[in-house]
Order: structure tokens, then sequence, then C-alpha cells
């Protein structure tokens, strides 16, 4: 009979547990905080991971160390985005403005390209920018 319960019991729970998982964020609960500013769409986020592939990777690496197949010919090299105390060092409108305004407009190197088509696409910048900073959450 005590066994029956409990199975019983597990039968109900587990379905819930299940259902409730990973659907949003419970207060207080693990997991880390998502910056501030806007809800990205899904889509938006998939559109600038694609970008990141396509337009990124080359020079600062799939894992965003800058170590991407044409980073050994530059100078100064891309930096690490994983190291956190950067991370901390740099807001958001720095990241966002180098990416659609390149490195020379922010005194930085000009081999950091402009990306003057996603000017208006404050979505896209943003998930690029976020991508950035994901980097030093692995
Ligand atoms: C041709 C190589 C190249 C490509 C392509 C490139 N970058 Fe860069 N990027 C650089 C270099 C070099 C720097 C470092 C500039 C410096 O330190 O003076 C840089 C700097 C940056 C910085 C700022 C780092 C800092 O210290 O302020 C960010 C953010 C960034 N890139 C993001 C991107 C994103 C996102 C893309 C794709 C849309 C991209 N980069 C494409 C070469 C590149």
């Amino acid at each position: 009979m005590i066994r029956f319960a409990l199975s019983a019991a597990l039968a109900l729970v587990l379905p819930l547990t299940v259902a409730c998982g990973g659907k949003e964020d419970e207060p207080g609960g693990g997991g880390e905080p998502i910056a501030a500013g806007p809800q990205l769409d899904p889509q938006v986020v998939a559109q600038a991971n694609e970008i990141y592939v396509q337009r990124c990777t080359p020079c600062h690496g799939e894992t965003g160390r800058g170590d991407g197949a044409a980073s050994s010919t530059l100078n100064p090299k891309p930096r690490d985005f994983n190291d956190a105390a950067w991370q901390k060092s740099i807001t958001d409108e720095h990241i966002e403005k180098i990416i659609k305004m390149g490195g020379q407009a922010v005194g930085k190197s000009a081999a950091m390209p402009s990306n003057p088509d996603l000017m208006n696409r404050h979505q896209v910048v943003a998930a690029l920018k976020e991508k950035v900073r994901s980097f030093a959450r692995k």
C-alpha cells in the first residue's frame, strides 16, 4: 500500500517537474541574470549567431579568444572575449558602437571593420553584443 502511494505520488510529481523545467526563471533560482535591455527574439539571436560565424569568427575565433584563422596577421590582435576583467571594464554601448562603426571610430585598430548594414538593425547588434558578453560566462 505504501509503495503504491509512493509511486502514485511520483507519477504525479514527475510530469509536473518536467513540464515546469526550463520554462521561466524563478525568482532566486539559479542561472545567470540576463543582461538588461530588450528581450531578444530567438530569430534575431539566430541571425546574430550566423553573422558572428560568418563575419567575426575569422578574427575573433569561434570561442571569442581572438584566435581566428586571420588573427595571426593582425597587430594588435583581437583580445580574448573570455577575459572577465575586460568584460567588466567595458560598456554595452562601447561594444555596440565598435560593431557598427568599426575600431577606428572608438580609437582602436582600423582592422576591426565597421558593419554599416547593421547600423539600424539594433536588435541584431544587441544580440551580437550579447554574444560577445556570453563568452565570459562560459
Ligand atoms: C578583420 C578582423 C576582424 C573582424 C572580421 C572583426 N573584428 Fe572585432 N576586432 C578586431 C581587432 C583587431 C580588434 C582589436 C582592436 C584594438 O584593440 O585596437 C577588434 C575589436 C573588437 C571589439 C572590442 C574590443 C575592445 O577591446 O574594445 C569587439 C567588441 C569586436 N571586435 C567585435 C567584433 C564582432 C562582433 C565582429 C563581427 C561582426 C568583429 N569584431 C569582426 C578584428 C576584427
